[in-house]
């Protein structure tokens, strides 16, 4: 397990750091980083941050290169549909929060965008600090910084109030086709 904070420049991200507003990267802790998902992120702990979500089995070697400069370039690269964030421990170069917006191209009102949240998860032990804020609040800055006229989401009952904290509000219903 890595222990020695891993600096931007030294990962392979999936898109440009700058992309997440410099606000959001002011207010984190100073014990705390936000960047782009890197390729090496299934070594510190990307995938088991998703079990409070739901559940979120070991994808295997499709997520695991070995964190070696060979490897570099190699990992996943956003595709300019899918934006994933990390939130990072310097303490010990853990993820500790996630979370992804992806674009969605429209044909109409001229061809417009609109980005969806998905996959916010925060590990427990650092539930309760703003850090799901700060995600939402990155990843809405990303989708506002990329053109969407809106930013959409789905989420239970019970986290409304969380998103309504972060500015959303209620409109419309889900519906799923169950398999
Ligand atoms: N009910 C009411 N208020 C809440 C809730 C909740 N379930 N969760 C957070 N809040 C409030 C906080 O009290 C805080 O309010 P304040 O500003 O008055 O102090 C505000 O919302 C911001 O809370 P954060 O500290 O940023 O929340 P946290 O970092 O704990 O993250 C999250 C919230 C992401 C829901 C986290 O609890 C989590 O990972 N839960 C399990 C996974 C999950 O449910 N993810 C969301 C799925 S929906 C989706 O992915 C689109």
């Amino acid at each position: 397990m890595a222990t020695a904070f891993t600096e931007d420049k030294d990962l392979d991200l999936a898109f440009p750091a700058e992309f997440i507003p410099a606000e959001v990267r002011a207010v984190l802790p100073e014990d705390l980083h936000i960047r782009p998902l890197s390729s090496t992120d299934y070594h510190r702990g990307h995938i088991p941050v998703l079990s409070v979500l739901t559940h979120a089995p070991d994808p295997g070697g499709l997520l695991r290169p070995t964190p070696t400069p060979a490897n570099i370039g190699r990992g996943f690269k956003s595709n300019q549909v899918y934006f994933p964030i990390v939130i990072v421990s310097k303490a010990n170069d853990q993820v500790v929060g996630t979370g992804t917006v992806f674009m969605e191209k429209k044909f109409l009102r001229g061809l417009s965008t609109v980005g969806h949240i998905e996959d916010i998860a925060v590990d427990k032990n650092q539930q309760g600090k703003k850090l799901g804020l700060r995600i939402i609040q990155a990843l809405t800055g990303i989708s506002e910084g990329l053109g969407a006229y809106k930013t959409i989401l789905n989420c239970s009952d019970h986290n409304i109030p969380f998103y309504e904290k972060c500015g959303f509000s209620k409109k419309e219903n889900e519906m799923v086709w169950p398999f």
